[in-house]
């Protein structure tokens, strides 16, 4: 049997593995470096390996690399219904008293409350910022900043003193269905720009973040092996919102672009099974007279037997 140690475990032929890839994961079938792969813990299913990776590794790294996260801090993360969101959340939850500040849309606000957010705030009603202020004056801590041009200004303006700012998306570059190249304008016209001299005197830490970039494979791991441990401890549980099969990619999309989801959209690569009605299409007209027909026929038979009982 062919088998790969890695520094913690030996991962054997047939074992459940999560595996990380930059691109071309769409795939029934993909071949990676067996350092790439970690074992999935026996109680974990496939659809929560696909989700813990990207979400967990950028939270993780995010709070506990960069912001270094401590006890009785506060923590601001906005699109706080999504993926990265609820990661950070739970994350946020495994250290003491860590108040999270997260921004979503109403109808999210009672699942992501009872995820561990403290202060759910609806961005689209209200100013984030004064609600924010009415709580807590001083502003928070940590800034995580999924939107980017004039959101990034609001988060600088929130911190604290010594807090720390980390940008890790351009959301606000895309509104409906595509990039918006007025939307690209204005976020990239409203981006926050500081001089050293600036930062040095507000005393407020800023920084970037994108996984894509990190070329350190043990970091990775490390933190894989974390991520997995905390998994297995029931510190951490991927949400999932829905499954889709490849032929229905367009609906997983679509339920993303309409801001649909909470947690982590999947894509299973096996092909949906004949017998599984589509989600949303009625069954054909043809289908249902077919159907029908059966129906009458199996009453028909049932009747004549009750038939042959008596006589
Ligand atoms: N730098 C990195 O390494 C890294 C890694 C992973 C993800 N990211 C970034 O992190 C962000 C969150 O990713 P995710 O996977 O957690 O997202 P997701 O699960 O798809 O969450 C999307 C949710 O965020 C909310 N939202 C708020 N403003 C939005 C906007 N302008 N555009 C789209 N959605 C918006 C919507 O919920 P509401 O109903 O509440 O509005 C939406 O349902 C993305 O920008 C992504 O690019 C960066």
């Amino acid at each position: 049997m062919r088998s790969c140690f890695l520094s913690f475990v030996i991962i054997l032929v047939g074992d459940r593995v999560i595996t990380l890839g930059k691109s071309g994961m769409w795939q029934e079938l993909v071949v990676v470096s067996a350092d790439r792969t970690f074992p999935m813990p026996e109680q974990m299913s496939f659809e929560e390996g696909a989700a813990l990776p990207v979400n967990y590794l950028t939270a993780y790294m995010m709070l506990f690399e960069m912001a270094s996260v401590r006890p009785g801090k506060s923590v601001l993360i906005h699109m706080a219904a999504g993926g990265v969101g609820i990661a950070v959340t739970q994350l946020c939850q495994t250290v003491q008293d860590v108040t999270v500040f997260g921004t979503a849309s109403a109808s999210k606000h009672e699942t992501i409350a009872q995820g561990g957010v403290t202060h759910p705030i609806d961005y689209r009603t209200k100013d984030y910022v004064e609600e924010i202020r009415k709580i807590s004056p001083k502003g928070v801590d940590i800034v995580l900043d999924p939107l980017g041009g004039s959101d990034t200004q609001k988060g600088f303006s929130l911190l604290k003193p010594l807090g720390t700012l980390i940008v890790f998306g351009a959301a606000n570059c895309v509104t409906g269905q595509k990039k918006n190249l007025l939307a690209m304008a204005k976020t990239w016209y409203n981006q926050l720009s500081l001089t050293t001299l600036k930062l040095m005197q507000s005393n407020k830490a800023v920084c970037g973040f994108h996984l894509g970039y990190i070329s350190d494979e043990q970091l990775i791991s490390r933190t894989m092996f974390t991520l997995l441990e905390l998994y297995s401890q029931g510190k951490i549980k991927p949400r999932i919102d829905s499954c889709y099969h490849f032929e229905e990619v367009a609906d997983a999309m679509r339920r993303m672009h309409e801001r649909q989801n909470i947690g982590k959209v999947i894509l299973l690569p096996e092909p949906k099974k004949v017998e599984e009605k589509p989600k949303s299409n009625p069954e054909p007209e043809e289908n249902v007279e077919k159907t029908e027909a059966a129906v009458d026929e199996k009453k028909e038979e049932a009747k004549e037997e009750v038939k042959a009982e008596k006589d």
